[in-house]
């Protein structure tokens, strides 16, 4: 799986076109949380420093019919230019012609930002024309948004098809941590996974019941796993396909080494807010239109005591609906633990949790962040990922 980088390849005073993922949180048109844009700064630096000129693009969120003013680059490309200490290109569009001609009066060392590519519906249908346009701006195609890569779109695989493609510094970091933790774990190899959705983390658990030692599991998604094993969950929140999902795994955790682990007790509350009343509970006595909305002291305790005693560690999804302070408890531990195990290898992935490191402070103490949520998930759950695999092999 080894693949180029921009250090096999001759950037010097080259045309770069560098897919990042600035697929950030935005607040009244303010970045809240800037750990993409901070992650992408090596590649840039180096190649301004080699005298290239640094085209970047990006989408941002999910723009449903064309452009959306709520989803414009321009607060990225003010909060990179702050990053940079330098002024940096922002344009309206990402193709065509006025595009190209701005482009042409960038200099070398500089830096441009293009606007939001998925404000072309193209982009998503990984047009090739749309592709072809893309490449027209460029000499050389540098893949660096790892947070995309398990999306098969324009401007993380078609425009390949027309350029010389090579990895960024973040992409062959986050490859080279991730292959790391799978390839050869330490034992005990635990997984902390919660969040929302059991459909994206299913791959995962099937492919980690193979060989890790324990999975947590936690937050909204371990409704599911209770519900298939019979409990009545009230009003918990559940996906429809989870239970029969859910089941099959542990049907297969029967004859796996790997146990699964779900909550015995819980924070539950009889309303979806931080002013709800709420009550801590065994997981079989949930209140009739009560929703668990936190793992309860028990749980956590339990989840910790494994957590301290494990040598690889990786953690995808809140334990609850941390946001809220009255469950955000099962989060803090976990998070605690996570970034306290100092004889264990840690790593952690996913939007949500890495908001919940850096609410804490505890971020910087992980052996690796991953900026990817949905791609590390797949990446990890050993699928090809279509922006990696258009890159030229090393
Ligand atoms: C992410 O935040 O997971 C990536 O930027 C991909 O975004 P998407 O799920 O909208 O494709």
């Amino acid at each position: 799986m080894r693949k180029k980088t921009i250090k096999d390849i001759n950037v010097v005073g080259k045309r770069v076109l560098v897919r990042v993922d600035f697929n950030v949180p935005l607040d009244n048109g303010v970045v809240v949380d800037d750990t993409r844009i901070r992650a992408a700064l090596g590649t840039i630096s180096y190649l301004r420093q080699a005298g290239s000129k640094v085209i970047l693009i990006s989408h941002l969120g999910r723009p449903k019919d064309g452009p959306d003013d709520a989803l414009r680059m321009d607060p990225v490309a003010a909060r990179l230019a702050d990053l940079l200490g330098i002024d940096v290109m922002k344009l309206d569009d990402c193709v065509g012609p006025e595009v190209e001609a701005r482009l042409a009066e960038l200099p070398a060392g500089g830096v441009a930002l293009l606007e939001n590519s998925r404000f072309h519906p193209e982009e998503k249908k990984n047009d090739p024309e749309f592709a072809a346009g893309l490449a027209r701006l460029a000499d050389i195609f540098v893949n660096d948004a790892f947070g995309t890569a398990h999306r098969a779109h324009a401007s993380t695989a078609g425009v390949a098809a027309h350029l010389p493609a090579v990895a960024g510094f973040l992409l062959e970091n986050e490859l080279l941590q991730l292959s790391h933790m799978i390839d050869k774990p330490k034992h005990p190899f635990v997984n902390i996974l919660g969040g929302v959705k059991v459909s994206d983390k299913i791959g995962v658990v099937d492919r980690f019941l193979d060989f890790a030692d324990a999975i947590m599991i936690g937050g909204a998604m371990c409704f599911g796993f209770l519900k298939a094993q019979g409990i009545d969950i009230g009003a918990s929140k559940v996906e429809e396909e989870a239970v029969g999902v859910a089941a099959a795994a542990l049907e297969k955790a029967k004859s796996s080494k790997c146990r699964i682990l779900l909550p015995k007790d819980l924070v539950v509350a009889d309303a979806f807010s931080a002013e709800a009343n709420t009550q801590i509970v065994r997981v079989e006595q949930i209140p009739a239109g009560w929703m668990g909305l936190d793992i309860g002291p028990a749980t956590s305790a339990h989840f910790v005591q494994e957590i301290q005693r494990a040598r690889t560690i990786f953690w995808n999804g809140p334990m609850g609906a941390f946001e809220m302070e009255p469950f955000s408890s099962g989060t803090r531990a976990v998070a605690g633990a996570v970034a306290h195990a100092e004889e264990a290898l840690t790593v952690s992935g996913g939007g949500d949790t890495v908001a919940a490191l850096n609410r804490y402070g505890l971020a910087d103490n992980l052996d690796h962040v991953s900026t990817g949520g949905g791609a590390a998930m797949e990446f990890l759950e050993g699928k090809e990922l279509p922006g990696i695999a258009v890159l030229q092999d090393a």
